[in-house]
């Protein structure tokens, strides 16, 4: 099978192919949009790296011809001068899909987040919640997997997790009461594998998160027992921290914005979870802090 991936040299994207290349029947097709990207790609045959332009439809095509199934990762929390949710979360996915559409491929991986919505009043939740929308009206059989903090080598939950529990005294937003229920990225890895490998018909939409959920604070503090470190963890009012970033992101014109700030405190709280259902043996919160924490 081969798979394409969009957004391959995300911190999701490179732990994903480095998990797909293990399989003895798998094919890469490591969709980056610069050639600089390709160095940063875990080196391997299995892996085609190509540059994906999502403004242009024929070289998009290109880009994914010979694909069975398509993992479509490209997406941001954190916007910049040239990447805003219009362009990165919606845009480029109502690319993938046509291209997707117009290159008859079988299946189509999303991957949104805990709180997504068409409807929802936060830009970053709506703006996935419309590439959700986008795939599960493409008429191609897929899975969406939402998911929550990602803990794994790279990921911006684990540098942050690591950076706030290694600092002594860290300041987090709001004290860090709110529920988080990390996954493990290994984890996620098999979701997205099983769901290639899928023969149902139609979009199924699936809520994917850790077995444990815990309060920020109390994870900053596991991660420094793990480290060996004694840390303190106090606040950041979150009115505060929304008003410096109101200012400092008009300035700048991206980063920390309001927006992420309410995305980052949302508890995370599912219906289900969709662990059975995506064939995944979730890896305890402990085990994945390990991994992320004290292997290099
Ligand atoms: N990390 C998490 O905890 C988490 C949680 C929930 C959901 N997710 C979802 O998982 C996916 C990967 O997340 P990540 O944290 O691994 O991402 P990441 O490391 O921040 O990488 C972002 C990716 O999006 C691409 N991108 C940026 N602007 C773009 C644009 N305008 N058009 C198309 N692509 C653009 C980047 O390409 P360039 O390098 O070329 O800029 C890069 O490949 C995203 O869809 C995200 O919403 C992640």
């Amino acid at each position: 099978m081969k798979i394409a991936v969009t957004g391959a040299n995300s911190s999701v994207g490179k732990n994903l192919l480095a998990r797909l290349i293990e399989e003895d029947d798998v094919e890469v097709i490591a969709g980056v949009r610069s050639e600089k990207a390709f160095a940063t790609l875990p080196g391997s045959t299995k892996i085609t790296p190509r540059t994906i332009d999502y403004n242009d439809g024929a070289k998009l095509d290109q880009a994914l011809d010979g694909a069975d199934c398509l993992v479509h990762l490209a997406g941001i929390l954190i916007e910049t001068k040239h990447s805003n949710y219009a362009n990165s979360n919606v845009a480029a996915t109502a690319a993938v899909v046509m291209a997707a559409q117009r290159l008859g491929i079988s299946r189509i991986v999303f991957i949104s987040v805990i709180g997504a919505s068409a409807d929802s009043p936060n830009a970053y939740f709506r703006s996935k919640g419309i590439g959700e929308r986008l795939v599960a009206d493409a008429g191609i059989p897929g899975t969406v997997i939402r998911t929550p903090i990602l803990l794994g080598p790279g990921t911006a939950g684990a540098d942050a997790l690591r950076a706030a529990a290694s600092r002594g005294q860290t300041k987090v937003l709001g004290g860090g009461y709110y529920q988080q229920r990390p996954l493990d990225i290994d984890d996620l890895n098999e979701a997205i594998l099983n769901s290639c490998l899928a023969q149902d018909d139609g979009v199924s939409t699936h809520e994917l998160v850790g077995p444990e959920p815990t309060a920020y604070r109390d994870l900053i503090q596991r991660a420094a027992d793990l480290l060996g470190v004694k840390v303190e963890v106090g606040k950041v009012p979150i009115w505060l921290a929304k008003l410096g970033a109101g200012v400092t992101s008009t300035l700048k014109g991206g980063g920390m914005t309001p927006t992420v700030i309410d995305v980052i405190t949302m508890n995370e709280e599912v219906q289900q979870n969709a662990a059975d259902a995506l064939g995944v043996s979730l890896t305890p919160l402990q085990i994945t802090l390990e991994k992320c924490l004290l292997k290099t």
